[in-house]
């Protein structure tokens, strides 16, 4: 992984162009990263906050050969991945949230978007983008974030070296996607509880307009979150946004 690297100074987004990259036939394990991005995405066709020369901004090029419903499992593979890089390489403890924010004392440091490219019911290949916030401060942040998100430079005190946390990332994701091709998404799925914000806590969740509170159990095999509602009935969320209560 990383050994075709895309290097852009300004891009609308990183997933456009390895998108592009992608369809004209570019390898597995090749890493597109801007310094700043324009258009920055983010799930659910929100924006994605991304100024210039502070974060890490990066897309890799993935060609899992699976049926579509296998992505989630990628996608908090992703998650994995990044945890344990930032644990690595930082000082500072980062948690999942499920499908795979990740969180610095209940604020947001990275987000993660999976985008897959599909044809005749197969993956052709598929786009992981990662956003950390490395070297922000407090006030570089606009009005809306201000409370809900935080970078590493906050959080550990002091300004974290993004060459060496962009490696980190890319080994830990070629090992674990090696891991996973390999053994299937069981050892994955155990590695992300491990580092989870969200076993074992009282939990809300929207999935296709449905409300579901209950406590989130863990993983089902296709890497989708078992809520335990008070009822006792266990219900099976597959996407969505997820609020921690308590
Ligand atoms: C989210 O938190 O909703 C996901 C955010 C993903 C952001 C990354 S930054 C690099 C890549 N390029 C994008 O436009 N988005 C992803």
């Amino acid at each position: 992984f990383g050994r075709w690297l895309h290097l852009f100074e300004t891009t609308v987004s990183t997933q456009e162009e390895a998108m592009r990259l992608a369809k004209q036939g570019a390898p597995e394990g090749s890493l597109v990263l801007a310094e700043e991005q324009t258009g920055g995405r983010g799930r659910q066709g929100r924006k994605f906050f991304s100024p210039s020369g502070k974060g890490i901004w990066m897309s890799v090029i993935l060609r899992p050969q699976q049926p579509l419903q296998y992505m989630p499992q990628l996608t908090l593979l992703a998650g994995v991945a990044v945890c344990r890089a930032v644990r690595r390489v930082t000082d500072v403890e980062a948690v999942i949230k499920w499908p795979n924010d990740l969180l610095v004392d209940g604020r947001k440091i990275c987000g993660i978007l999976l985008e897959s490219a599909v044809e005749d019911q197969r993956v052709r290949y598929c786009i992981a983008g990662i956003g950390i916030d490395v070297n922000l401060d407090a006030d570089d942040y606009p009005e809306e974030l201000k409370h809900v998100a935080t970078s590493l430079k906050e959080a550990a005190g002091t300004p974290i070296d993004r060459t060496a946390l962009i490696a980190a990332v890319m080994e830990e994701l070629e090992d674990l996607y090696t891991l996973y091709r390999q053994e299937g998404f069981k050892p994955i799925g155990v590695s992300w509880e491990a580092l989870s914000a969200t076993v074992g806590r009282q939990v809300s969740v929207r999935d296709n307009g449905q409300a579901v509170e209950g406590t989130a159990e863990g993983l089902d095999a296709s890497g989708a979150l078992l809520v335990r509602r008070t009822d006792g009935s266990l219900v099976t969320v597959f996407s969505g946004d997820i609020q921690i209560n308590s």
